[in-house]
């Protein structure tokens, strides 16, 4: 699809992997949108990125989807990309029984169900576009490998595989074309707290960004790089030995 000339609305732009795909789109001529819950982290975006419009949301709360929703289609009628991009990721004990559950943020909410249901908000919009228009999940290669530690964030990114498939399939038949970002472990974001130390097993935001950028253009559905790119591919048995190597 083209890259240029689009308005984008990304749901947690203002770090991260978010941030860095703001920067590329806002860089190639689109208008971007960028939300998240916390206000100081938009306006350092919009420091770094004067073009963008921010907006403070909680996207786990569904009155804020539906308010996120009616204002970025009152102030931007041309919306016609949605990245659903923000996420958390939790370790979760089971051995302590609920105890990491409840003291937790609900991770099903932000991960999974905010990204099902921003997409059937704007589905119906983006329908009736002239132009062609994207649904673009952010998902992980822990979707295809789980990483234990983690239990409820690798099942939300395989449930948002599951559906992106899905969603891709039953929108065939219209202008909306549906991507997957699936990038293995990124070392420059706030994901896991702090940074992580750079490594052959990691990439940064940028280079999921450029990458996204080169598989939007060549309607690539499935964007994935370093390990998640054998991943998304790897036998029962390969699968398994990543599993085995990454949970020792
Ligand atoms: N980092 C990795 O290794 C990695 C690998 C594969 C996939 N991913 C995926 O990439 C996406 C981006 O993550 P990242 O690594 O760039 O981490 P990040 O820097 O922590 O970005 C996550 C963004 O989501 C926003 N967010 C979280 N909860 C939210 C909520 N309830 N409502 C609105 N916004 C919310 C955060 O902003 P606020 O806190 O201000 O709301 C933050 O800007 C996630 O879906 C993640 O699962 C990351």
């Amino acid at each position: 699809m083209k890259t240029s000339g689009n308005t984008v609305l990304i749901t947690g732009g203002a770090t991260g992997i978010g941030f860095a795909l703001a920067a590329a789109l806002s860089n190639q001529g689109n208008e971007v949108i960028i939300c998240g819950r916390r206000e100081e982290k938009l306006s350092e975006a919009k420091e770094k990125l004067p073009g963008i419009s921010i907006r403070t949301c909680d996207i786990s709360q569904q009155a804020e989807i539906e308010s996120l929703f009616d204002w970025v289609t009152s102030n931007f009628p041309g919306i016609n990309v949605l990245v659903n991009n923000a996420g958390m990721q939790r370790a979760i004990d089971f051995r302590k029984g609920v105890e990491d559950l409840i003291k937790n943020e609900d991770e099903i909410n932000v991960n999974l169900k905010a990204q099902i249901y921003l997409a059937a908000y704007f589905v119906p919009v983006f329908s009736r576009r002239q132009t062609e228009s994207a649904i673009i999940n952010v998902s992980s290669g822990l979707a295809f490998v789980p990483l234990a530690k983690f239990p409820i964030y690798c099942a939300t990114k395989a449930a948002i595989h599951s559906f992106t498939i899905s969603l891709r399939h039953q929108l065939r038949v219209t202008p909306i074309r549906v991507f997957e970002v699936i990038p293995p472990t990124v070392y420059d974001t706030e994901l896991k707290g702090k940074p992580l130390q750079k490594s052959d097993w990691t990439v940064s935001s940028y280079e999921v960004a450029d990458a996204v950028m080169k598989g939007l253009k060549n309607n690539d559905y499935e964007i994935s790089l370093g390990a998640a790119k054998n991943w998304i591919n790897g036998s029962k048995n390969e699968l398994e030995i990543a599993f085995n190597n990454m949970n020792r």
